[in-house]
């Protein structure tokens, strides 16, 4: 009986790839999220850098993990800071923010997001970039004044969008934000700053 108790329990302490991994800091990373090869699930490989859990986009730019929502398979990363004085995200000199499409994560429809800085010829697009367009009440806090009086726009990243891409450049637009699930309501210092992703849950 014993040796089948201990049988067993070495038998479970021998599937670490079924367990969730320990805490990054504060934050719980729940399973299938993997913070190293011995727990979670590889394929869906996040960091725990310094206490600090942060995810890897393909462009090799890590970014902030702020929450995550495991029933929803949902987790929401942090947009990149925006150059007071130029206007340009942290993350231009990239391209933005791009997925790797091989992965099993994406950008979720529930993000607007804002870019500002853009040239003329993005007016074309099917962006909301009038006078009563978000982007200009985000100009008015701190974090947006580098963008004052640059052109900006709006757009709800939906289904009919790429799912694992936000792109900026020189000569289109040069920085963006993001907001989950925005509620024209709400004031612009409520919004929900952030770039939510989702998960295609395992098996
Ligand atoms: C742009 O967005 C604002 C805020 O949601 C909305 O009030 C306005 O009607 C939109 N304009 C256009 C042209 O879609
Ligand atoms: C906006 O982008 C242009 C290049 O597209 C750049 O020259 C300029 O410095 C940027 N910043 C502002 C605040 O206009
Ligand atoms: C993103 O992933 C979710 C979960 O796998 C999926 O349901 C959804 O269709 C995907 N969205 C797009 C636009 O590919």
């Amino acid at each position: 009986m014993m040796f089948l108790v201990v049988f067993l329990l070495t038998l479970l302490s021998h599937v670490p790839a079924l367990d969730a991994c320990p805490k990054c800091g504060n934050m719980l990373v729940p399973y299938p999220l993997s913070t190293s090869d011995n727990c979670g699930n590889p394929r869906y490989r996040i960091y725990c850098n310094n206490g600090a859990l942060e995810f890897l986009s393909a462009q090799g730019l890590y970014y902030r993990i702020l929450s995550i929502n495991p029933s929803a398979y949902k987790l929401v990363i942090r947009p990149p800071l925006i150059g007071k004085d130029t206007c340009y995200s942290s993350d231009l000199a990239v391209g933005g923010l791009r997925l790797d499409e091989n992965l099993p994560f994406n950008i979720s429809v529930r993000n607007t997001v804002m870019l500002f800085n853009c040239s003329d010829n993005i007016l074309l697009s099917p962006l909301n970039c009038s006078s009563t367009s978000y982007c200009r009440q985000y100009e008015e806090i701190e974090e947006g004044s580098g963008c004052k009086g640059t052109l900006c726009c709006h757009f709800l990243k939906d289904a009919s969008m790429t799912s694992h891409r936000i792109r900026v450049r020189v000569g289109g637009c040069t920085a963006y934000t993001s907001v989950v699930d925005i509620k024209p309501v709400d004031p612009v210092d409520k919004w929900n700053y952030g770039i939510e992703l989702q998960w295609m849950p395992p098996y």
